[in-house]
């Protein structure tokens, strides 16, 4: 599958996870600004069936190379990000994974079967990273306690494999061409603001400025009933060059950790607009 097409897939799948995304990705079309992805991030658990590697086949397939790793020791997380060599504004692919073996016996229990539960050839296919939750329908009780534990495993728990967030470049922006104007304009059309850490997570110093909106709040069916819970959400990014001029590429793991709480539960709040 081609790069262009992985994208494509996982955007349509994306955006109905989250309407408040077409929305906004329509407001800056709207501005005359184009909308360019800097890069996309996918959650999974560390088990050897569906850990990084494994998400990250099918980008390699696609000519995709393996860049960097970080660390996130208090979510108890890894990541490695991806980039696409034959053409530098490709989005960049952001994999994390969940460490089970840090995580209570129940945690990883639950995780265990529910990839235990994936059908053996979607383990083998390519089309793992389109198939979201395969385990069937969860239970609220289940995902409350996760939730206690780890947000991150909860959110996986229900989403399983489909992207958690795609980025808007503020590089390729022309009147928003600042993370602090972007937020004004999200903010005046109703917008959440992920503020935990600031609004804005890093600096022009530390080559990489983020911001993201709240994952939007979607009823999920569980077991127990039908239940208001975040889904995905959308990033800002504005990266600068270094000292030798060129753009800086990678993450920053502190801002990256802080992005990480954009799916916090939350209940929905009245917004104007
Ligand atoms: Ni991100």
């Amino acid at each position: 599958m081609q790069a262009q097409t992985i994208f494509d897939k996982l955007w349509e799948d994306y955006t109905a996870q989250n309407p408040d995304v077409k929305k906004v990705y329509n407001l800056f079309e709207e501005e005359g600004e184009e909308v360019v992805n800097d890069h996309i991030a996918f959650r999974t658990f560390n088990d050897r069936r569906v850990n990084i590697e494994v998400l990250a086949k099918p980008f390699l397939k696609a000519g995709y190379i393996y860049k960097d790793s970080y660390e996130f020791k208090d979510k108890h997380l890894t990541a490695r990000h991806y980039e696409f060599e034959p053409f530098k504004n490709a989005p960049r692919v952001f994999i994390s994974q969940l460490k089970l073996e840090e995580l209570s016996s129940s945690l990883r229990q639950i995780a265990i079967s529910s990839i235990d539960n994936i059908p053996m050839n979607l383990l083998k296919s390519e089309e793992l990273i389109f198939s979201g939750r395969t385990w069937g329908t969860p239970s609220y009780r289940i995902y409350e306690n996760l939730r206690s534990e780890s947000e991150y495993a909860a959110w996986v728990y229900v989403y399983g494999f489909r992207v958690n967030h795609f980025t808007v470049s503020v590089n390729f922006l022309n009147k928003y061409n600042t993370i602090q104007k972007v937020n004004e304009f999200l903010k005046k059309n109703g917008f959440l603001l992920n503020d935990s850490g600031g609004e804005i997570k890093g600096s022009p110093g530390k080559l990489l400025e983020q911001s993201s909106i709240k994952a939007g709040i979607k009823p999920v069916k569980f077991l127990e009933g039908t239940y208001e819970i975040p889904s995905c959400y959308y990033e800002f990014a504005r990266r600068y060059p270094d000292k030798d001029g060129r753009l800086f590429s990678g993450f920053i793991a502190k801002s990256a950790d802080k992005i990480f709480e954009s799916t916090d539960y939350y209940s929905r709040k009245k917004r104007k607009g």
